[in-house]
């Protein structure tokens, strides 16, 4: 497929900021076959995502609160996987796409409270249709500028027409204050400080070390909460109270 007009004026290259014409000759070239990989991806995103979101309504039952804040998903886009492919020596193609790269689709699931990323985790990983391929726990072990989170990256089925396939699905799970540094980091990252800047990196590290000071204080506290079992009554009518009321026409 030529790619002559694909830079003008609204043209599909454009809209997905590819400005190299040799990037966008690849991309072309997978056609078809790429935007299925691609919607595969997200549906296995979806699958993901709605499993975070049931475990965290059936929480919210049990302990009347949410120990999940957000659930955030995305598709790393055309140029990424091209790059990535490229700097680990493979070609751009479906296959190596699948084999080579775990982080296609990602969710970040960002949770109140330390215990609860391990407690949502569990609860994640003994699903009977999830397989885990791989798991860094950079919250016990951070990396060394502080970085903490716990990563996961499973293989999970998807449900088409004719068939069942298995997709990957790199996952993040990490509280509010890991968030909140991590999110400050990748912006500084951005714009590119100098990862050499000695006393720049102490500075990070120590605000990651404080982040997780927080993180153990606010578990103490939701700790000390808590630790009671919840009055299920007491749920169940808060929770009809919220609830829309039926009306039954005569
Ligand atoms: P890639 O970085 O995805 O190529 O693979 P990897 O094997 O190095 O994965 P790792 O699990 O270390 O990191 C995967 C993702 O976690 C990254 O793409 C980032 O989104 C996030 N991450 C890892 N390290 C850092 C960090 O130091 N700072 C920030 N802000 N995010 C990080
Ligand atoms: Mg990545």
């Amino acid at each position: 497929m030529k790619s002559d007009n694909v830079f003008g004026d609204g043209g599909i290259m454009k809209n997905l900021g590819i400005n190299d014409p040799v990037q966008a000759e690849e991309i072309l070239h997978m056609g078809y076959s790429f935007m299925k990989l691609m919607s595969y991806y997200n549906c296995a995103m979806m699958e993901v995502e709605t499993k975070f979101n049931v475990l965290n309504e059936e929480f919210s039952l049990m302990w009347d609160r949410e120990p999940i804040a957000t659930v955030k998903t995305r598709l790393k886009n055309p140029i990424s996987i091209r790059n990535k492919l490229v700097l680990k020596g493979y070609s751009f193609s479906s296959e190596n796409i699948e084999t080579y790269v775990n982080d296609i689709a990602g969710v970040r699931v960002v949770c109140s409270f330390l215990e609860d990323v391990y407690t949502v985790a569990e609860a994640f990983k003994k699903q009977d249709d999830i397989t885990v391929l791989e798991e860094k726990d950079y919250i016990r072990f951070p990396k060394p500028n502080g970085y903490r989170s716990l990563h996961l990256i499973v293989s999970v089925p998807i449900f088409l027409q004719h068939e069942k396939r298995q997709m990957k699905v790199e996952i993040q799970i990490r509280t509010l204050a890991m968030d909140f540094w991590a999110s400050l980091e990748h912006q500084l990252k951005y714009k590119k400080f100098d990862s050499e800047d000695i006393a720049m990196m102490t500075d990070l590290k120590y605000c990651a070390d404080l982040s997780a000071e927080l993180d153990a204080h606010m578990d103490d506290l939701r700790e000390r909460v808590y630790s009671s079992a919840v009055d299920e009554e007491d749920v169940l009518r808060k929770n009809l109270a919220g609830m829309p009321v039926l009306k039954t026409e005569k």
